[in-house]
């Protein structure tokens, strides 16, 4: 989706115009990959305009920073009001939150150390990643022939900018090969996640996903599923999964910031369980719509309001069982 170009971005403090939030070519993070990020979203409800985990999101951003021995002077308090004040500023209702923090220009020795750390907050507006349609239908995606990075060469954990190189292969791959998305297993062949999304399968009544040593990033959306899908009574199992298991599990879903919960219906072409969105994944979805969309009771305090003037009372009652709206 093209940037419509207009608006402020934040940049060390500072709201500057669309066109003048540019970097020099001497930057260091444009040569080596030296940048950390965040992706969050923010959601138009019925209650007013509010992000999803927001505080969790910025805790992930430091713990980034933290791997990388990056120091910027904002502490989790600062992060937040940064990515609030800029929703304000643009009048934002809904978007896409991408805070940058990344090694800027002084000097371009591979060691980063010596080179100042800057951060920016920029958002758009992002509708449904891999379309409207594939949240109800699902997609079809292939297990990609690039592995996951191996542990102890560039960590999973931390969101670098280093990492979506890799991503960026699998992806490239999928979409020349005529598939959505790519699962990339990790070096030891077992699944680990998609380009840039969880991965979850049920089987028997039982969830699965991989767990953080299978080289995946920690996503904020795959723990609240997790949540969710605990809270409706499914049981979760975070375990080591060989690849096929994915053809022959009943229902597979991605899950992320940007696919939100999407249902996977075939693997390398063969179908997963019938072919259309299982009752499992339709179940937490429904729910993980409903909160976003401030339809169910915000029980685990998931949602931060951007609009103090908005009115954003609580949603009265458990709606589990409603129509997924997604309201945006
Ligand atoms: C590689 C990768 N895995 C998983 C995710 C999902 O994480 P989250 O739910 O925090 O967006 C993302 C998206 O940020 C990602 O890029």
């Amino acid at each position: 989706m093209a940037f419509p170009g207009t608006g402020k971005i934040w940049m060390n403090g500072k709201l500057v115009d669309w066109k003048d939030a540019t970097v020099h070519i001497g930057t260091h993070a444009l040569h080596y990959g030296s940048a950390v990020f965040e992706g969050a979203r923010c959601y138009k409800t019925p209650r007013g305009s509010a992000c999803f985990r927001l505080d969790e999101h910025m805790r992930r951003l430091q713990h980034s920073m933290k791997i990388y021995r990056m120091e910027y002077p904002l502490d989790s308090t600062g992060w937040r009001d940064a990515v609030l004040d800029t929703i304000r500023a643009n009048e934002m209702r809904s978007c896409y939150i991408r805070p940058l923090v990344f090694r800027g220009y002084e000097t371009l020795g591979v060691n980063p150390l010596a080179v100042p750390v800057n951060a920016a907050i920029m958002l758009w507006d992002w509708g449904t990643y891999l379309g409207q349609d594939a949240l109800e239908r699902g997609v079809d995606v292939k297990v990609a022939t690039w592995s996951r990075m191996a542990p102890n060469t560039l960590p999973a954990m931390a969101k670098s900018a280093a990492n979506y190189a890799n991503s960026a292969l699998i992806k490239m791959e999928a979409v020349t090969d005529g598939y959505a998305e790519g699962i990339a297993l990790d070096v030891h062949g077992n699944v680990s996640e998609g380009s840039g999304q969880n991965l979850f399968l049920v089987r028997d009544g039982v969830i699965h996903t991989p767990p953080i040593g299978s080289s995946i990033l920690g996503g904020i959306t795959r723990d609240a599923v997790i949540t969710i899908a605990r809270d409706l009574g499914f049981p979760v199992v975070e375990t080591v999964l060989p690849r096929e298991i994915l053809y022959v599990a009943d229902e597979v879903f991605f899950v992320g910031t940007a696919v939100e919960v999407t249902p996977i219906r075939s693997v390398d072409k063969i179908t997963v369980g019938n072919g259309l969105r299982g009752p499992v994944t339709e179940a937490i979805q429904r729910r993980f719509f409903d909160v976003i969309n401030g339809e169910a009771r915000d029980d685990h305090g998931w949602l931060t309001y951007v609009y103090p003037g908005e009115k954003h009372s609580p949603a009265p009652v458990d709606v589990a069982g409603t129509a997924a709206g997604r309201g945006r």
